[in-house]
């Protein structure tokens, strides 16, 4: 039976590049605890998603040569893999460019505009292009934008406003009363920084006019909605509210939490409870604002380059391994710095010999002593209260620290549990028991005690590590994991199989592995400080480009259409098909015939549904592109160096 609803979400990231171990971070916590609240028996909600629109999408997309709508199909493709990667079971992925969102927006975006919550005016200040905000010259850090630390420009645009104003006070109270916003120590800064402020809580400017990639304004042609506007009713508009695309609104709004990091605390905690009030909505009942990984002292960034390859990780130590890490190593909601020798230090210590050891050698003692079968004959001792006291009070402890969203010492309860166990077999030794055949009881009761310890331990991890929990389910015999189950002793059945399986957490060797992870990431890191100072790239970095020749066997327009080209190209024997941008300056039978140059092993993307699979080279003179060409003697499929 449900215990009630659940409804979580992450940040809907942005995907104008690969996502990194910080937003993997995020997004492993939400999976965590949605599957946490599943197996309490809630029915829960996880929402994830992307933030698709805004000038910055639009410029990479540009830098690029492809569409932003193209470009972003590339990079959410990705994003979904990673979440599979890492085992993340949200319900819902919501894309602000989704049709069903768009429209949900506009009719916000009028509602709000219709009560006069919205109203039009001109915005002078200065802008971060990247944080897409407005800032006054107080709120600046050392002359930069106080959230990224980017520069800022002087902007001036035409723009409809947000009356914020008018909720600051209900804002305030909101903050202030209970606990909306965590950790508490948010709270302060939150009112003291943005409420009661100089000159207060500022109107927010909620349109833009001068670029494209958003969401149009229907009222009023020229004006995109600012992207937070557009962001932040996706946990809304993903329930179905004013589309019919969804209709769990009313079952699962408000959301019981928002899980994001500190620096859109902001927009969360105070623009969004505003936005709500305005629409008459009700509010979430919490936010909270977790801490950042950093990177030799500095926030991870994609704009800064300094990131950390989730999937590199998980596929070199295992994916429940770096989820267990991520979470057991920093505390929720503090910063926390990131290394590879943390990471594998972690693994060996806690997974490798803690728990991989106790699982090991108690499996291996019950095959060993009793055939593989849980033992009938058991006899207490001394030794068993401590422990079996422990793992008995465990799953309540264990909520007690989940319920605060405190990870770290979720986990931590259950390791001390875990080390317990071992010294237990230690103090117990069960290989003298089993030399005496008239301890064959009392040896019996003690792998008994191991073998529930076990089965509790590994009714509680399985949300932080859900394949590896399946493998040692599977050991012990498979019955008697859940919630229910971990909060009873004595469930496991005299005569049940018990397995000795593979090594599920086998011990890093750090020294060879750091010095690997070293050698893969140095140049790297070389290369970007070179890159920094000079704008340079190394050789190698160029080498990683497979540029090709290629004769066009065919060409035509893309059905709707007047800017693309479809191509499909000879290389030597191998077809290619590449969607160009080039309509505008070439008509296909120019084409037919001709070599060109091409990108060869560029990730295929669909631009405007159609497959492409590389990129022509052109250069950029007198306003316009022009393909470059290879001269005849160039076989088809040659590589450039
Ligand atoms: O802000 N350490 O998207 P975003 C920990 N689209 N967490 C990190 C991190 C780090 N170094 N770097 C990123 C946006 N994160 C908006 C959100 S929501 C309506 C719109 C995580 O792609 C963290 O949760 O910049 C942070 O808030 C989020 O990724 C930002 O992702």
């Amino acid at each position: 039976m449900s215990k009630g609803k659940f409804y979580i979400t992450t940040p809907i990231y942005y995907p104008s590049s690969n996502l990194h171990i910080g937003h993997t971070y995020c997004t492993v916590a939400t999976d965590v605890m949605a599957r946490y609240k599943r197996m309490q028996g809630y029915e829960v909600m996880f929402l994830t998603g992307t933030d698709e629109h805004g000038l910055k999408i639009e410029e990479k997309a540009k830098q690029a040569g492809v569409t932003p709508q193209a470009f972003v199909d590339e990079v959410v493709a990705g994003i979904k893999e990673l979440w599979k990667l890492m085992n993340i079971s949200y319900d819902r992925f919501l894309r602000t460019t989704d049709d069903y969102h768009v429209s949900s927006i506009q009719k916000i975006f009028k509602a709000m505009y219709e009560k006069g919550d919205i109203y039009k005016g001109s915005y002078k200040g200065l802008y971060c292009t990247p944080c897409e905000s407005f800032w006054t010259e107080s709120q600046l850090v050392d002359g930069k934008c106080p959230d990224c630390g980017r520069e800022v420009r002087y902007a001036e645009e035409e723009a409809y406003f947000f009356r914020a104003s008018k909720y600051a006070s209900r804002v305030r109270e909101l903050l202030k009363s209970g606990d909306f916003l965590e950790p508490a120590s948010r709270v302060n800064e939150m009112i003291n920084n943005f409420i009661d402020c100089e000159g207060g809580l500022q109107d927010l400017c909620v349109s833009r006019t001068t670029f494209k990639w958003g969401v149009p304004v229907d009222f009023d042609p020229g004006h995109v909605v600012y992207v937070w506007l557009d962001a932040l009713f996706n946990y809304t508009t993903a329930l179905g509210f004013l589309n019919d695309r969804y209709d769990d609104y009313d079952k699962f709004w408000p959301a019981d939490v928002h899980f994001v990091g500190k620096e859109i605390v902001r927009f969360h905690s105070i623009y969004w409870p505003a936005f709500l009030m305005s629409m008459d909505m009700p509010l979430p009942k919490k936010v909270y604002g977790h801490g950042w990984l950093l990177l030799d002292g500095g926030k991870m960034s994609k704009s800064k380059g300094n990131v950390v390859d989730p999937v590199v990780l998980a596929k070199r130590y295992g994916v429940d391994a770096l989820r267990y890490f991520l979470l057991r190593e920093f505390p929720f909601g503090s910063d926390g710095s990131f290394s590879n020798e943390a990471l594998i230090t972690r693994i060996n210590s806690d997974l490798a010999n803690d728990l991989g050891n106790l699982v090991s050698r108690t499996t291996a003692m019950t095959e060993k002593y009793f055939d593989g079968l849980v033992p009938s004959e058991r006899e207490s001792g001394p030794e068993d209260e401590e422990l079996t006291a422990m793992a008995r009070a465990l799953r309540d402890r264990f909520e007690e620290q989940m319920e605060k969203y405190a990870f770290q010492q979720a986990l931590q309860e259950i390791f001390k549990v875990i080390s317990r166990a071992n010294k237990y077999i230690d103090e117990t030794a069960p290989w003298a028991l089993a030399k005496d055949e008239s301890k064959r009881a009392r040896l019996g009761g003690v792998l008994y005690d191991l073998l529930e310890t076990i089965r509790v331990c590994v009714c509680l991890l399985e949300p932080f590590m859900p394949d590896s929990c399946a493998l040692f389910r599977a050991q012990l015999g498979g019955e008697g994991f859940s919630w229910d189950a971990a909060a009873v002793w004595g469930l496991l059945g005299a005569g049940v199989r018990v397995r000795k399986g593979e090594n599920v957490f086998p011990r890093i060797d750090v020294k060879k592995e750091l010095a690997e992870l070293e050698s893969a990431s140095a140049p790297a890191k070389d290369e970007k400080a070179g890159e920094e100072k000079t704008g340079l790239i190394t050789i190698d970095e160029f080498r990683r480009v497979d540029l090709r020749v290629a004769l066009v066997e065919s060409c035509e327009a893309v059905a709707g259409s007047d800017k693309l080209l479809c191509l499909r190209l000879d290389l030597g024997g191998e077809k290619r098909q590449v969607v160009s941008g080039i309509a505008s300056w070439y008509r296909p039978e120019e084409l037919i015939g001709k070599k060109l140059l091409m990108v060869y092993n560029l990730a295929p993307a669909k631009i405007r549904g159609v497959e492409s699979s590389g990129m022509i080279l052109a250069a950029e003179a007198d306003g316009r592109a022009k393909v470059i060409f290879a001269g005849d003697d160039i076989p088809a499929g040659s590589r450039l160096s």
